[in-house]
C-alpha cells in the first residue's frame, strides 16, 4: 500500500510507525496532490486495484480563513486523484465526503434528522466562506461519479459525519473542549450548546471505510453513528473524564450557518454489518490521556 499526504498536520510520525511495523506493505510519500501529482505517478504501485482519497482542507477555522484555497486544494487533489485512478486502471475507488453537504438542506428543514442518503445536498450561500468546503466536497462526489463512467472503477462515497480520535489536532470539537479542560479554562466558553452532533471514534471510521471498500455496492454511504449527543452533554462528559470543574460555563452563539441537529441515518452501512465498536466515553478518555500527557 502507498500512503500519500503532505504532512499539513502532523501525522508522519504515526504513518512511519505503521511502516516499521508493516514494512513489507507499506510506503510512504510525501507530496501536496493538486499539484505535485507527478510524485504519485511515479510511486504508484502497478497492483494498486483500491484508491482512498481522503486529503483535503477540513474543519471550520481552517476553511473560513481560506475559502479559496480550499476550493483550490480539494478539488485539483481530487481531480488528480481521479484521473490516476482512471489511467491506472484502479477498480475501487473511495471518496471521504462530509455530512456537510446536506446542512444547508436540514437547516431549511427541507430533510429530515436522521437523514439518510438520498436527500438533497445543496450549499446555502456562496458568498459565505464557510460553504466553500462543501461546495468542494459536493462537487468532490460528482467527479467521482463521472470519473467512473467509462472507467470501470467502483465509486463509494463516505459521508463521514464528526469522525474523532487522539493526536487529530484542535480543528474539531472534541479535541478543542478536552484541550481547554486541560487548561483548566474558566469561564469555560461553549459555542452552540444546544446543538447536537453523533460522534464516530477513528477506529470505527476506518473500519467503515474497510467493509465499504471491501463490500460496498457504488454509491453514498453516510459513515457515522445513530447516537444524538448535544454539544453541552458533550462538554459535561468532557469534564467528568478530565476531572476539570468550571465554575462558569459561558454559552456562546453557535457559528454562522453552522447545522442546529446532525445526525445520520446508518442503516445503509449497517446492512453492509457495520455496527461502531467504542462508545462515546471511552473515545473520550483515550482523547483526554493524548491532551493530558
Ligand atoms: N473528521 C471528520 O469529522 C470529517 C467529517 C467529514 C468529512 N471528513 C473528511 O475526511 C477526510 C479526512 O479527514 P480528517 O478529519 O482525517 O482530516 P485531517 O485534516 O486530519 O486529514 C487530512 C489530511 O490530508 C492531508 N492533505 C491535505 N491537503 C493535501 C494535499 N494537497 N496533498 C496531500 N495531503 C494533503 C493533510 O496533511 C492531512 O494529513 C477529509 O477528506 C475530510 O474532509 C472528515
Amino acid at each position: 500500500m502507498l500512503a500519500v499526504d503532505r504532512f499539513d498536520k502532523g501525522g508522519r510520525a504515526d504513518l512511519e510507525a505503521l511502516r516499521a511495523r508493516y514494512p513489507e506493505q507499506l510506503e510512504v510519500l510525501e507530496a501536496d496532490l493538486g499539484r505535485e501529482a507527478h510524485k504519485l505517478a511515479l510511486a504508484w504501485q502497478a497492483q494498486a486495484r483500491t484508491v482512498y482519497h481522503l486529503a483535503a482542507i477540513v474543519g471550520v477555522r481552517a476553511v473560513e480563513d481560506a475559502p479559496y484555497r480550499t476550493l483550490q486544494v480539494n478539488l485539483r487533489s481530487t481531480l488528480d486523484v481521479l484521473d490516476l485512478a482512471r489511467s491506472r486502471g484502479a477498480a475501487r475507488c473511495f471518496f471521504a465526503s462530509s455530512s456537510e453537504n446536506y446542512a444547508a438542506v436540514v437547516s431549511r428543514g427541507l430533510a429530515p434528522v436522521p437523514t439518510a442518503e438520498e436527500v438533497l445536498i445543496g450549499i446555502d450561500d456562496p458568498s459565505l466562506p464557510r460553504w466553500s468546503y462543501a461546495a468542494s466536497k459536493i462537487a468532490g462526489e460528482s467527479a467521482l461519479f463521472a470519473a467512473a463512467r467509462g472507467a470501470g472503477f467502483v465509486p463509494l462515497v463516505g459521508r463521514f459525519h464528526n469522525v474523532y480520535g487522539p493526536r487529530m489536532g484542535p480543528t474539531h470539537v472534541v479535541p478543542e473542549l478536552l484541550e481547554r479542560c486541560a487548561r483548566r479554562v474558566d469561564p469555560f466558553p461553549l459555542w452552540g450548546a444546544e446543538q447536537t452532533r453523533s460522534f464516530l471514534h477513528v477506529h470505527d471510521a476506518a473500519r467503515a471505510v474497510v467493509l465499504l471498500s471491501e463490500r460496498g455496492e457504488a454509491g453514498v454511504y453516510n459513515v457515522g453513528s445513530a447516537v444524538e449527543t448535544p454539544i453541552e452533554e458533550l462538554a459535561q462528559r468532557c469534564f467528568d473524564i478530565s476531572g476539570h470543574r468550571p465554575k462558569t460555563l459561558e454559552r456562546r452563539p453557535a457559528p454562522r450557518g453552522s447545522v442546529a441537529r446532525r445526525v445520520p441515518d446508518v442503516s445503509k452501512l449497517a446492512l453492509l454489518g457495520f455496527t461502531p465498536g467504542i462508545d462515546l466515553d471511552s473515545g473520550l478518555r483515550e482523547c483526554w490521556r493524548s491532551v493530558a500527557r
